[in-house]
């Protein structure tokens, strides 16, 4: 089965976009760019409806969502157990201050925190805000002006977050590069394609060297730094499991130094990797936690920073917003975090992601377009690269991304040379199968069929 994608509802919409947004022309700049190339348009859809694991889009088409609004609705689309939740939320309260909520939540979340020790929270909007906001209690507690942060990260896309991480590179910095201020960045050790000819292992020993050896004797004083700001398992940018040491030996590294540990699970946090936490699968105690996107099933935009007694009990570093933990935010939290529980929706994320991954490393061997395939719980993904070239490539990527649209399983492609699959934590498994097939079917089609002038043109660099 194929879609026509834009069917022509969603095209008159897109046609729409050019003067209505900043930079509305993006769609009609593919298009342009793609009929240059000869190419097709690329498939697109304007969605106009969710609905568990699916979305549904102006012209009634009926899409798998491995998108899963980027790893936000752990529980489907418009869970209708949550959207009741929040009308009865927002009937009893609307927007005030000082409701029971608050309390409500952050002592469940204290509850499921790691190892139960982070017992206290702050609430905040969004997952970059939280990232800024733990960064802040870092500084205060230690009093000290220097945070350590991993370079192929990403904690948001203010000015502040661009410059702690950033997983389009120095693209995404042009002209910041001024602001980086007191952010010391080093490299998150990944798995492919790694540099210098290194194994896994000795790029982690690398960079852990690298850190306590040329940073604090070179760079900077250690007592200067407050903190390291890691990813347990880099999400954006390619769905990387950190070496089993890698983790471990940051935190031996915090305690030498008496440093911080914060972990960004805003995206790999809160059950999407099989553990509560994703940094549980390293066995490391953090001080501080970030954690957004499913904290409210995706249906209410709050996020939260969760930490220890020790360091958040007494920090005065000020952090928040107006509509920071709404009532109806919290509501939503809490009946996430239940039906997590009461549907054991955590433990099912690891056992069938490991059923995912069993037959996505199959595709190693399989086809010579994927490169390696990586996962942990519903984290799953694959590095795809050039048939000929053997390199990772971001065109060929786009191509299976684009082909997967067409066959009806939506995957998250985000100028990188990997694709992304982030099913709902409650997915049936049919679904989750066939979407699959369909990922697998795409992946052949373009092995098959597409020559280097069938990749689209981003490998160009045209709007690059
Ligand atoms: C690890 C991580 N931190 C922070 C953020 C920023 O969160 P938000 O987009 O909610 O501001 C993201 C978003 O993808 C993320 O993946």
């Amino acid at each position: 089965m194929s879609f026509n994608l834009p069917g022509p509802e969603s095209l008159k919409i897109l046609k729409k976009g050019p003067s209505l947004f900043k930079y509305g022309a993006e769609y009609e700049d593919m298009v342009k760019a793609a009929e240059k190339q000869g190419q097709k348009a690329p498939p697109q859809m304007i969605n106009a409806r969710g609905e568990g694991s699916y979305v549904i889009d102006a012209d009634g088409n009926r899409i798998i969502d491995f998108h899963s609004g980027w790893a936000s609705n752990p529980l489907g689309n418009a869970n209708p157990e949550i959207v009741e939740t929040v009308y009865a939320a927002l009937k009893q309260y609307g927007f005030i201050y000082e409701h029971r909520l608050r309390y409500d939540l952050a002592e469940v979340l204290a509850g499921i925190s790691p190892g139960g020790k982070l017992t206290r929270t702050n609430f905040e909007i969004s997952g970059t805000e939280a990232a800024e906001a733990a960064v802040t209690y870092a500084l205060k507690h230690t009093g000290r002006p220097l945070i350590i942060a991993f370079e192929n990260q990403f904690h948001g896309d203010s000015i502040a977050t661009r410059m702690l991480g950033s997983n389009r590179g120095a693209h995404r910095r042009k002209g910041f590069e001024a602001w980086r201020g007191g952010v010391i960045t080093v490299p998150w050790p990944i798995s492919y394609n790694i540099p210098a000819g290194m194994t896994f292992e000795q790029y982690t020993d690398y960079v852990l060297w690298y850190i306590d050896t040329f940073v604090c004797e070179k760079v900077a004083d250690p007592e200067s730094i407050a903190g390291i700001i890691a990813e347990p398992l880099l999400s954006e940018g390619g769905n990387w499991m950190p070496h089993p040491k890698f983790m471990p030996g940051l935190k031996k590294l915090c305690e030498k130094y008496g440093w911080v540990f914060i972990s960004d699970e805003v995206l790999s946090g809160m059950g999407r990797s099989g553990k509560w936490w994703a940094i549980e699968h390293d066995g490391v105690s953090p001080d501080l936690v970030v954690i957004g996107k499913h904290l409210t099933g995706g249906i209410e935009p709050i996020a939260a920073v969760i930490g220890t007694e020790e360091v958040l009990a007494h920090n005065d570093g000020h952090s928040g917003s107006t509509f920071a933990g709404t009532p109806a935010g919290c509501a939503a939290a809490l009946k996430t975090i239940e039906i997590m529980k009461r549907d054991n929706l955590v433990p099912r994320a690891d056992t069938l992601g490991k059923k995912c991954l069993e037959r996505m490393r199959k595709w190693e061997k399989e086809f010579s377009i994927i490169g390696q395939a990586r996962g942990r719980g519903f984290l799953l993904g694959a590095t795809v690269v050039e048939k000929t070239t053997g390199k990772p490539d971001i065109g060929v990527a786009l191509a299976v991304v684009n082909e997967a649209l067409k066959r009806g399983a939506w995957l998250i492609w985000d100028t990188e040379p990997q694709f992304r699959l982030y099913p709902a934590m409650n997915i049936d498994e049919e679904v989750l199968e066939k979407g699959l097939t369909i990922t697998e079917e795409s992946i052949r089609e373009v092995e098959l069929h597409y020559t280097p002038s069938d990749y689209p043109f981003w490998t160009t660099g045209i709007l690059w």
